[in-house]
């Protein structure tokens, strides 16, 4: 559509490409970023405003709120749980994390996009396929994206199948994605976070966090 491109060089998401260390890795990325559906972009990140804080309910906060949070906490889980790896191993098991992270919702939307897909999950894992990259990475990039949604699925017999040590990963980007969407917890509500105006958080803020943390979200 005319006038509808979208320049991904602006987008927030599109410059994590930077945090990926591992050369192929990268190039997946990219191209999964560069093919993602249009609507990815624009899209907020909760189409009810229940379960998202509302600064990732704007227009782009899919992608550019919501997603960029969730690739940030990957890299900081990546970074804690691998810490005892040799460095390359190190780097390519945060990569594979960061990767997923910023791919994990982005057929969202569906095939063709439309209202929310409860199996985005593995539609995107699916797709994500269709990029080249050696397998044992491609392999791992596409399980955490499969199953991100695990902990919130009725069927619980698909999370038992994963081995919780060789599948590190797979947990990472589930609570990075709790991380990324919890409207109580992803910072104290109310209080600025950038900006002049960023002070400690009171005992006024921390009650009201305690509130949102207690309120049963329905
Ligand atoms: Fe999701
Ligand atoms: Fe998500």
């Amino acid at each position: 559509m005319e006038g509808d491109k979208i320049d991904l060089s602006q987008q927030g998401l599109y410059a994590t490409i930077d945090w990926v260390v591992n050369e192929e890795i990268k190039g997946f990325y990219q191209q999964a970023l560069e093919n993602a559906p249009p609507e990815f972009w624009k899209a907020p990140a909760s189409s009810s405003g229940k379960y998202h804080g509302p600064e990732n309910n704007i227009k782009g906060g899919l992608a550019n709120v919501h997603t960029v949070k969730a690739v940030m906490a990957a890299f900081e889980f990546a970074e804690h749980e691998y810490s005892q790896m040799p460095a390359g191993k190190k780097n390519l098991m945060r990569d594979v994390c960061v990767v997923a992270a910023g791919c994990h919702d982005i057929k969202k939307g569906g095939e063709p996009w439309d209202r929310y897909d409860p199996e985005h999950g593995p539609l995107a894992a699916g797709w994500l396929c269709n990029f080249p990259l050696e397998d044992a990475a491609k392999e791992m990039i596409a399980e955490a994206v499969y199953y991100h949604m695990n902990r919130l699925h009725p069927d619980w017999e698909r999370k038992k199948a994963l081995h919780p040590k060789r599948h590190r990963h797979v947990l990472i980007v589930q609570y990075a994605d709790i991380a990324a969407s919890r409207k109580a917890a992803s910072y104290l509500p109310g209080v600025p976070v950038s900006g002049g105006k960023i002070r400690a958080y009171s005992a006024a803020d921390v009650r009201r966090a305690r509130g949102m943390l207690w309120e049963r979200e329905s």
